[in-house]
């Protein structure tokens, strides 16, 4: 992902195969800002086909929103990064705040599956952020800090390097409130220092960081325009092709 700007939908559980299509075809006319790469975070089932849709659009990426940390094996209903792979799938939603809190995902198993996402060369975007008590605590950075230290941050720099990091407030996913612009710049330019210190200056400027929490067609663009905010990671608006466009289109970058 070379572009400046990243713009990530997350369909989540949503979206039947026909209204998925429906979508891809209206998003196929969206003027894509030049400088700005658009991601789909598709749900398993569709992404082979959509996939397919998307060959010809090299900005469009498709992305899983999870997969298993071994290869192969017996996991009755599971999906690995070989199969994903295979099928051409770009990328891969790893640590999502849904992943941690309903199937119980941890550190430890995260970066079992930052690893094998890496060994076949899906780009993994990693998610963090702090649930509300944390932030009224006013321990958002320790925890936020926390989170990536114990693991994306074991990676090694050649792994690093294929990774963007989503950085969503749990009390703002889905719930309309979103983190103003001075709470998203200033996590966002937290993350960036850590990932200076452990990996120095050049991968700090580097790595995409994305905010994810009830972005909106309203919002985005004052998000965006954050020096520190990289593009979005979007759940509810990416549901619709028109707001997910104009949200697209919100990341044009001015300079
Ligand atoms: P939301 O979801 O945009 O609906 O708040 C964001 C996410 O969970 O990635």
């Amino acid at each position: 992902m070379n572009e400046k700007r990243i713009i990530a939908g997350n369909w989540k559980m949503n979206l039947s195969f026909p209204e998925a299509i429906e979508l891809v075809e209206k998003l196929k006319t969206c003027e894509i800002p030049e400088d700005t790469g658009v991601i789909l975070g598709v749900p398993y089932p569709y992404l082979h086909e959509i996939k397919k849709m998307t060959r010809s659009y090299p900005r469009i990426r498709i992305s899983a929103q999870n997969c298993h940390q071994e290869l192969k094996g017996a996991y009755t209903g599971e999906v690995s990064a070989l199969m994903l792979a295979s099928i051409g799938v770009d990328g891969v939603i790893l640590g999502h705040s849904e992943r941690r809190m309903y199937f119980h995902e941890d550190n430890t198993l995260l970066l079992q599956k930052l690893h094998a996402a890496l060994s076949f060369g899906l780009h993994p975007i990693f998610c963090c952020g702090e649930p509300l008590d944390i932030r009224q605590a006013e321990k958002h950075e320790e925890y936020v800090a926390n989170q990536l230290q114990k693991c994306i941050f074991q990676l090694d720099e050649e792994l690093f390097r294929d990774c963007m990091i989503a950085y969503e407030p749990i009390w703002a996913i889905g719930t309309g409130e979103t983190a103003t612009p001075e709470q998203a710049q200033s996590m966002h330019r937290f993350i960036r220092n850590l990932i200076d210190r452990r990996y120095g200056t050049e991968m700090a400027n580097l790595t995409r960081i994305l905010y994810g929490g009830s972005v909106k067609p309203g919002n985005a663009a004052a998000l965006f325009a954050l020096p520190d905010v990289d593009g979005g990671l979007v759940g509810g608006a990416s549901l619709q092709a028109d707001d997910f466009c104009a949200i697209i289109q919100a990341s044009s970058v001015h300079e």
